[in-house]
């Protein structure tokens, strides 16, 4: 009768009436033969147990060791240790699952990052991965909660595609194909026709094309899947594989699109705030000690709730990607020559100029519109001036790019003209030009990297912490 349990975060905000309650969890530590510090995943706050002394035998009290699994069933009861308002007076101590502590590879203090890393199937049991896990759900599901509550409807894009919706090239290919003697073509290559699928194949790196199919008909969609990138870039940033949220909407402009994404990254961010408190309270902490390793000159002036707080109070900064350049080259920055990259208009901005509007110039969320078509997609709008598209991108403090957005180009002529230019041919995409050809509307939409937003609102560094088992190069044990 597991479901008899009751959860400790429940248990801990319940009031200590000698109610009798049975908890199960993994032991953080057991001291004196009498306190185990007893934690389930629900909460980073373990729950004192207290065993009368010499009412359990020395063999039962022997297997209490770290991270051993316990069933226990006793009364609540006030606490007189500092801290905790109740604790659990044990009646039955039952050894669900016995651990060699010797043997376990977290001790109950303060590991490294890096080395928690390497230990990346047990780090959900340390307070910080705890912490950062619980809001991750959260955001997740805030993102439904967001979207339903506006009649959005949710659509599973497929993960294997044909389709290069970015045109970067980028993809993992999937094919089933034996990979020592595949069939050939006459010139050599490989037939694809003989694939299961036909064709060449290719893990998803965004659902966008397929979600514009659904915003044409339901109007307004939006996806949350997985998304594959082979890029090679082995930075704080990047991931292999990486969860993204696409909304698409038809009826919709630029305006539209950045009001839209503003709404719901404040939204995300306040319901993690609302939902989340103890959490972020752990992971402000966190950084605040992280802080004072730091000189004093480089210290961010609000902590991490403060800076969540401004961000879902102040509206972002608009500028156009035009704007953006100019305030790069009159920089002190640009001026005492700090950028490692050149600044000149055409330039897709690097981390270190989106950084610089971000943190040093605007110091909050920047929104950049209208770049170069050059260093856009094909998808997007062409704007009068034949030089720009109707692009957005939204810029985080601490993490740059978060969002990539668009009007999407609704006009026929102009959209098989632009894909003629950039290589693309018309007959692989028949079916995305089909949305053209049949009552056509203006559409735009965006897409949210989850594990950027998830660093964003924990306040973690290196993008390899904010998901379960991170995908980047040369990193796929399990
Ligand atoms: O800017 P991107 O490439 O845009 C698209 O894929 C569009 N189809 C979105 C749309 O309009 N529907 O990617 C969108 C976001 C980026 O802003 C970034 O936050 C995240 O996805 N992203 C990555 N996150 C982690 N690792 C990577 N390798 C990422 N590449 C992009
Ligand atoms: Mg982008």
């Amino acid at each position: 009768m597991f479901n008899k349990r009751i959860k400790i975060k429940e248990l801990l905000n319940s009031e200590p009436q000698e109610q009798q309650e049975t908890v199960m969890g993994w032991v953080r530590t057991f001291r004196n033969n009498q306190f185990i510090a007893l934690n389930d995943g629900s909460t980073n706050n373990n729950l004192q147990v207290v065993l009368e002394l010499g009412k359990f035998d020395e063999d039962l009290l022997k297997r209490i060791t770290t991270s051993a699994s316990l069933k226990v069933t006793g009364t609540v009861i006030p606490s007189l240790g500092k801290g905790q308002k109740l604790e659990l007076k044990a009646d039955t101590v039952e050894i669900l699952g016995d651990s060699d502590a010797e043997k376990y590879p977290l001790q109950p203090k303060k590991h490294s990052l890096e080395f928690l890393r390497e230990k990346a199937h047990l780090r959900f049991r340390t307070n910080t991965f705890g912490a950062i896990f619980r809001i991750r759900h959260s955001l997740a599901f805030a993102i439904h909660k967001f979207f339903n509550d506006k009649g959005f409807v949710y659509l599973h894009t497929p993960i294997v595609t044909a389709s290069d919706a970015e045109g970067a090239g980028e993809m993992f290919r999937v094919t089933t194909l034996p990979f020592d003697n595949p069939p050939r073509l006459d010139d050599g290559s490989v037939d694809f026709t003989e694939d299961f699928f036909g064709r060449s194949t290719n893990l998803t790196v965004s659902g966008q094309l397929e979600g514009e199919l659904g915003a044409t008909a339901f109007g307004e969609i939006y996806t949350f899947g997985p998304t594959f990138r082979a890029e090679n870039s082995n930075t704080a940033r990047h991931l292999a594989e990486f969860w993204m949220i696409e909304p698409e909407m038809a009826f919709c402009d630029l305006e539209d699109n950045m009001n839209l994404a503003e709404e719901f990254i404040q939204y995300i961010i306040r319901y993690a705030m609302d939902h989340n408190a103890d959490d972020l309270e752990f992971l402000r902490q966190r950084l605040l000690d992280e802080e004072k390793q730091k000189p004093q000159a480089e210290r961010s002036e609000l902590d991490l709730i403060q800076k969540l707080q401004f961000v879902t109070e102040n509206k972002f900064e608009r500028i156009t990607y035009t704007e953006a350049i100019d305030i790069l080259l009159q920089s002190p920055a640009y001026k005492k020559k700090k950028f490692q990259y050149e600044v000149k208009w055409g330039i897709d901005m690097q981390s270190e100029h989106e950084r610089y509007l971000v943190e040093k110039h605007f110091k909050k969320p920047v929104i950049v519109t209208n770049y170069p078509k050059e260093i856009k997609a094909f998808y997007m709008r062409q704007n009068e001036d034949g030089k720009t598209v109707a692009a957005m991108d939204i810029l985080a403090p601490g993490i740059g790019e978060i969002v990539g957005g668009s009007q999407r180009e609704e006009r026929m002529d102009k959209l098989t003209e632009r894909m003629k230019e950039m290589h693309i041919p018309a007959e692989e995409l028949w079916w995305y030009l089909d949305t053209r050809r049949f009552g056509t509307v203006p559409h735009a939409g965006f897409g949210l990297g989850f594990e950027r937003m998830v660093q964003f609102v924990t306040g973690m560094g290196n993008i390899r912490d904010v998901i379960a088992f991170p995908r980047t190069p040369k990193n796929a044990e399990f």
